[in-house]
């Protein structure tokens, strides 16, 4: 099977500043393929240059072999594209918006009317399909333009932060969405700044850090790659000042989330028992305990820790 995206030596710059850095990558057919990285890392230049939106100032992009440059056109009608802060057109209703770009894409009116209602269930928009957009709530307003990217029937999806800022329900159906097209076999890049996302959707994850990639990876295979980051999560009853008041031997840091504290260790069971000691000692009760392998926050923390050393 040949590769949905074959980037070599990609690269775009902006009076002077690198956004993206000589950057290779591959994606395979049918994969869920996650670009992960901070704000201003270069994720949304390099779906623009992916999508033919702009130039790179050097190196290739291809889409199922078609050169982004060279076959601008036979590229484009593979892929599905939902943009950065893109927006549907407010004065028009759900409804008419899709068959609009199912219009646009040349799609017959059966397949364009099936296709458009098909999304609109998933997406939990059918009852509501002859409203205006502009009615609609940030989610929603989402889930119709990651409907819209569909309406031409890609075999491939580009999505850019496609869950960004959005409540739990619309994000859900949004991965529901993904998934279920990835299973029909087609392919998904997307691109992330929410960790949780990459490692619950994404086959392979790229982390990319001020233009460069530091890694590429499944997302299980990069939490391995770094050593000495095991954890036990614990939560008390009640506040303890527990960085003081415990002696523990083994523990290489602690941090708190939120109303529980993570102990990083490498005798992650130890620690467990001794934190259950402790509380008995202390008269506390533990809400919850867990131990933990590394994340893939840790190995993000890590790796843009060492771009910084650079
Ligand atoms: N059209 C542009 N002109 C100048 N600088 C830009 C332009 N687009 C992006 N940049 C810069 O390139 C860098 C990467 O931006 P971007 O690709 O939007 O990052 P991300 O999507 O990962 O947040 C940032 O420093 C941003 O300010
Ligand atoms: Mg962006």
């Amino acid at each position: 099977m040949g590769h949905a995206i074959e980037v070599v030596d990609l690269t775009k710059q902006f009076n002077g500043l690198t956004a993206v850095d000589h950057i290779d990558l591959q994606v395979h057919e049918g994969e869920i393929f996650g670009f992960l990285g901070p704000n201003g890392a270069g994720k949304t230049t390099t779906i623009r240059m992916l999508t033919g939106v702009i130039k790179p100032t050097g190196g290739t992009a291809r889409i199922f072999g078609y050169d982004i440059q060279k076959e601008p056109l036979r590229a484009k009608q593979l892929m599905g594209i939902s943009p950065e802060m893109a927006n549907a057109y407010v004065d028009l209703s759900a409804w008419q918006n899709l068959i609009f770009v199912g219009e646009l894409y040349g799609v017959g009116k059966q397949q364009r009317e099936r296709t458009a209602e098909q999304m609109l269930r998933h997406f939990d928009l059918y009852e509501r399909r002859h409203q205006k957009v502009k009615s609609f709530s940030r989610g929603m307003m989402q889930r119709v333009i990651v409907a819209m990217s569909l309406m031409s029937l890609p075999r491939m999806l580009f999505l850019d932060e496609p869950t960004s800022g959005l409540d739990v329900e619309s994000s859900r159906t949004i991965h529901n969405l993904v998934r279920r097209f990835s299973r029909e076999g087609k392919t998904v890049f997307l691109t992330t700044h929410n960790i949780e996302e990459a490692n619950q959707l994404c086959d392979r994850v790229a982390i990319i850090n001020k233009g460069e990639i530091a890694a590429i990876d499944t997302p299980e295979r990069l939490k391995r790659t770094i050593r000495g980051s095991q954890s036990v999560e614990v939560s008390f009853d009640r506040y303890v000042d527990i960085e003081n008041e415990l002696g523990l031997a083994g523990i290489q840091r602690i941090e708190r989330r939120g109303d529980k504290l993570r102990l990083y260790t490498e005798v992650p069971g130890k620690v467990a028992c001794e934190l259950a000691d402790y509380a008995k000692k202390a008269g506390l009760d533990i809400v919850t305990i867990n131990t933990l392998g590394p994340s893939l926050e840790d190995v993000f923390l890590e790796l843009t820790r060492e771009a910084e050393r650079k």
